[in-house]
């Protein structure tokens, strides 16, 4: 059942290319330049028209859900707001008919996210479920929806549901730029096409495990770590940081690179790893600077670089390089070398990977 793997983790995030691709197959052809999410198609108008987008989820899912901030707003020129499912639903918050709610969730049973979309749904916006198992109490409250088709995920830190929910998330504003002009072809089509060969560069990505575990066999016994990105990456050090913490027991932070300087730099010694997300083509001066701030202080800098980078590797302890694409879909890539870095980790401390303690699946109760 594990797939000859020893930990439905570690087989989850090797299955990542193919479900990526099971996400997007017969939704898009680069080709062609079409994108067509069945539930978005259904509910074009409204959706169109929508004023505003606003996400809802919890943990991991959560993260989904800021990255699609940065896509949608950037993509489709809509506003969204991103929303802990939990402090949304009990902050009376302003919603009308011109909203569009997005509810984020793997197991599409998730307590808060549920009841967010619930009262959402009776303050009357069009509620668009994104959910991985199908028939859930989510996708069934939902208007609309995409299933994910990330197949089952029984590690209890979310690694494949993950990049799903982003592949889907990339084709929702995608369609969405499409259909109220804010996208030109030739862009639409780029982004398809490097959408497309996403599963190859994550197997590819995939090669570098054996380097991943020579630096968790370094890094092991930190009591502390600190994961720093920009942009749309920003999330994705949240999320290392997550599945860190989840698995592996040791603390860890993901902060916006630029924010670290208004406090968690004075946690910094020669004690601290610092892991950076260090890809985006847009903000590259601004991300080397950071990391010369953190070498100031004596930092360790593992960092997560496009591959034949120079000006990082002179800079970092380690670099760890993966395949450029397309900066919006640079997350699906960069967050796999995480994944497994906080699953190595974890292993080398013992800890059981699969189920960490006190965690479930799918939390039922809020
Ligand atoms: C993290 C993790 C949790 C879930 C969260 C939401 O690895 O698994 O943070 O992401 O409980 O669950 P879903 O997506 O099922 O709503």
């Amino acid at each position: 059942e594990k797939g000859g793997f020893e930990h439905f983790m570690l087989k989850e995030i090797y299955e990542q290319p193919k479900v990526i691709e099971d996400s997007f197959r017969g939704r898009m052809s680069a080709t062609d330049g079409w994108i067509k999410l069945g539930g978005v198609s259904e509910f074009s108008t409204k959706i169109d028209k929508a004023e505003r987008f606003i996400i809802t989820a919890c943990g991991t899912s959560y993260h989904s859900g800021l990255l699609a901030e940065y896509l949608i707003e950037e993509l489709a020129r809509v506003p969204v707001e991103v929303e802990y499912a939990s402090e949304f639903r009990y902050r009376n918050p302003i919603i009308n008919e011109t909203d569009v709610v997005i509810a984020i969730s793997q197991s599409g049973e998730t307590a808060d996210t549920l009841a967010a979309i619930e009262m959402a749904k009776e303050r009357q916006a069009l509620i668009y479920g994104i959910c991985n198992v199908i028939g859930s109490s989510i996708a069934r409250v939902s208007h609309a929806g995409s299933y994910t088709h990330a197949g089952p995920e029984i590690g209890v830190a979310s690694t494949k549901a993950f990049s799903t929910q982003v592949s889907i998330l990339t084709l929702l504003a995608l369609q969405i730029a499409q259909s109220k002009g804010t996208i030109s072809t030739s862009k639409l089509r780029q982004i398809l096409y490097e959408l497309e060969h996403i599963p190859e560069k994550i197997e590819e990505t995939l090669q570098l495990d054996g380097q991943i575990r020579e630096l968790a066999a370094i890094y092991k016994d930190a009591t502390n770590f600190l994961y720093l990105g920009r942009g749309v990456n920003f999330p994705v050090a949240l999320e290392g940081a997550l599945k860190l913490k989840e698995i592996s027991y040791i603390h860890a932070e993901g902060y916006p690179a630029a924010e670290m300087k208004h406090g968690p730099i004075a946690l910094i010694d020669e004690e601290m790893p610092v892991v950076f997300l260090a890809t985006n083509q847009s903000a590259y001066e601004k991300i080397v600077s950071n990391i010369q701030e953190v070498k100031a202080r004596k930092g360790k800098i593992i960092a997560i670089v496009n591959k034949g980078d120079t000006q990082i590797r002179n800079l970092a302890d380690h670099v760890i390089e993966v395949p450029e694409t397309e900066e919006v879909l640079s997350p699906l890539v960069t967050v796999v070398p995480l994944q497994l870095l906080a699953y190595h980790i974890a292993i080398l401390r013992g800890c059981n990977v699969d189920q960490p303690r006190n965690l479930a699946k799918s939390v039922t109760v809020e």
